[in-house]
């Protein structure tokens, strides 16, 4: 067997012997494993031949494994078939830690040596880190380590590197922490560390897992009001693909007027994808494919007042569920008889919602024209109001959420062109006339049909006449 190292001089090698007694004395080097992880151990020589040693309470160390000439041995201790060896820094690498891995190792090249406490951690995250949100995070500690034993204190950063505080339920010191976090939010999803800290002996160290609350990522508006004949498009982004959420979930669309109907029912799959499960028909609305954005989305074209109520979306997870509502309120504008207002005419502006309206809202009419205002207001719980109008002018219906303006729809009231009060002044007129003429007319009909009738009777009276005395001059007078 190769020595380690070249002939060095002597003043080194007093030291060396004195830096190997020291290590005896002192603590030896520390260091934390996570159980199912892997760990790398640094030996301290870089020579060809090394072999390193696990030693467990007073049992004499034992080889894992040995580099020789450049070849590998494996011993026969637990974590053998489980490590490597680095032929160039000779570093240890043990795969798939167990708890029982815990222990001292020793690099031993040649005379010299050194070695590591390796405390072996292990992690639990209740729900195996998949949570919905407000749900609470239950985080175990246990460990095995031995002489000498640590007394840890914990401190935890979530993803935003944050300190938090958590409730510690348990506390069985130095083997076992039990602690506790309340009400996750889905902003709380991604990489939480955990530092394990230890004056005595000196560790400090960070272990790192995953956080995933499943949710919507924007904060939905509660209540949307939008203008008839407006497109809306009402859109649920679901967070799953961003924070690397790969379990079976489902979901559902529902939109809810007097009842509940489902416009969508979809599933995301391990992969990541949302897959649609079946489709509404309703003509009212448009459910467009699902987005690659994990996105759900319904689309209302040319809203009407029909089209208002609420929409939910809902995803469910290990038979529970999360919800984001948005409530759709419609609003319009409308005139009664339309058209331009001919001069002296009235006509009726009506402002409508739809219905049920909201206890903080309600509607005003306002016009403006100059400094002077005139203003209706809905009454409690009314969802139209409407205004008799007798002259042109922009109106403006106010949709107010207790002193708030919501949205605005103006009616402009246009007065009826000057041909037309013509027009209209020309019809009357014009009727009047035929109405005159038609009355001379039918009088003047009815008199010569009179006069017709009288001069019918009176030959019919002659002709009488004639058959009785049979005389030429009688006729004769009659024709005068
Ligand atoms: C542990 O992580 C925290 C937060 O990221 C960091 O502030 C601290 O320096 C880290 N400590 C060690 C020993 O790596
Ligand atoms: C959605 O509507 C269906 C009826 O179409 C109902 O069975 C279901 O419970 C509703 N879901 C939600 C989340 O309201
Ligand atoms: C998820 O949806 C797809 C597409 O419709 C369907 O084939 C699959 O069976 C669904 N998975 C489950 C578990 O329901
Ligand atoms: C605005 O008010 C003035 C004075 O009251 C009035 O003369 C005018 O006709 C009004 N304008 C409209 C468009 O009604
Ligand atoms: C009136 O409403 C129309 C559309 O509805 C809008 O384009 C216009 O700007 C509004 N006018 C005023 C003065 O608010």
């Amino acid at each position: 067997m190769e020595l380690c190292g070249t002939a060095a001089s002597s003043v080194r090698a007093v030291f060396m012997v004195l830096q190997l007694g020291l290590t005896h004395i002192m603590a030896h080097q520390q260091q934390i494993g996570v159980e199912g992880k892997e760990v790398i151990l640094n030996c301290k020589r870089h020579d060809k031949d090394v072999i390193w040693k696990y030693k467990y309470d007073a049992v004499s160390p034992a080889t894992i494994i040995q580099l020789s000439t450049g070849k590998v041995f494996k011993g026969r201790t637990p974590m053998s078939d489980r490590s490597e060896i680095n032929q160039n820094s000779k570093h240890l690498k043990v795969s798939n830690l167990r708890i029982s891995d815990a222990g001292t190792y020793i690099c031993e090249c040649g005379s010299d040596s050194n070695s590591i406490s390796l405390h072996v951690v292990k992690l639990t995250i209740s729900s195996n880190g998949h949570f919905l949100p407000d749900d609470d995070l239950e985080l175990t500690l246990t460990h095995n380590s031995h002489n000498p034993q640590p007394r840890f204190s914990i401190t935890l950063f979530n993803s935003h590197n944050s300190i938090v505080t958590p409730d510690i339920l348990q506390n069985e010191a130095p083997q076992k922490y039990v602690l506790k976090l309340k009400q996750l939010k889905t902003t709380d999803s991604g990489t939480w560390m955990c530092n394990m800290h230890s004056d005595s002996p000196s560790i400090s160290q960070n272990i790192s897992f995953n956080v995933k609350v499943l949710g919507f990522e924007n904060t939905h508006l509660e209540r949307m009001y939008a203008a008839a004949d407006s497109t809306v498009t009402l859109s649920w982004h679901l967070n799953f693909q961003k924070i690397g959420w790969k379990k079976f979930f489902t979901g559902q669309l529902n939109w809810t007027q007097s009842k509940a109907v489902t416009l969508l029912d979809f599933n995301a799959t391990a992969d990541g994808q949302l897959r649609e499960t079946k489709k509404s028909s309703q003509a009212l609305f448009e459910i467009p494919e699902m987005q690659r954005d994990s996105t759900v989305k319904v689309k209302l074209p040319k809203i009407q007042l029909r089209h208002s109520g609420e929409y939910t979306c809902q995803l469910l997870y290990n038979r529970r569920y999360i919800q984001s509502k948005t409530e759709l309120v419609v609003m319009q504008v409308s005139a009664n008889p339309p058209g331009p207002l001919p001069k002296g005419a009235e006509m009726t502006l009506l402002c409508r919602v739809s219905s049920p309206i909201p206890s903080n809202v309600h509607l005003l009419w306002e016009r403006v024209n100059g400094t002077q205002t005139d203003i209706k207001k809905s009454k409690q719980s009314e969802t139209e109001v409407e205004v008799k109008v007798t002259a042109a002018g922009m109106w403006n219906c106010h949709l107010m959420e207790d002193n708030n303006m919501k949205l605005s729809l103006n009616y402009t009231v246009e007065e009826a062109p000057v041909w037309i009060s013509y027009t209209v002044i020309g019809v009357i007129i014009g009727a009047g006339v035929l109405m005159f003429v038609l009355v001379c007319l039918g009088i003047m009909f009815g008199m010569s049909w009179q006069r017709r009738r009288q001069r019918a009777k009176r030959m019919a009276r002659a002709r009488q006449h004639l058959l009785e005395k049979k005389t030429c001059q009688c006729q004769h007078r009659m024709n005068k």
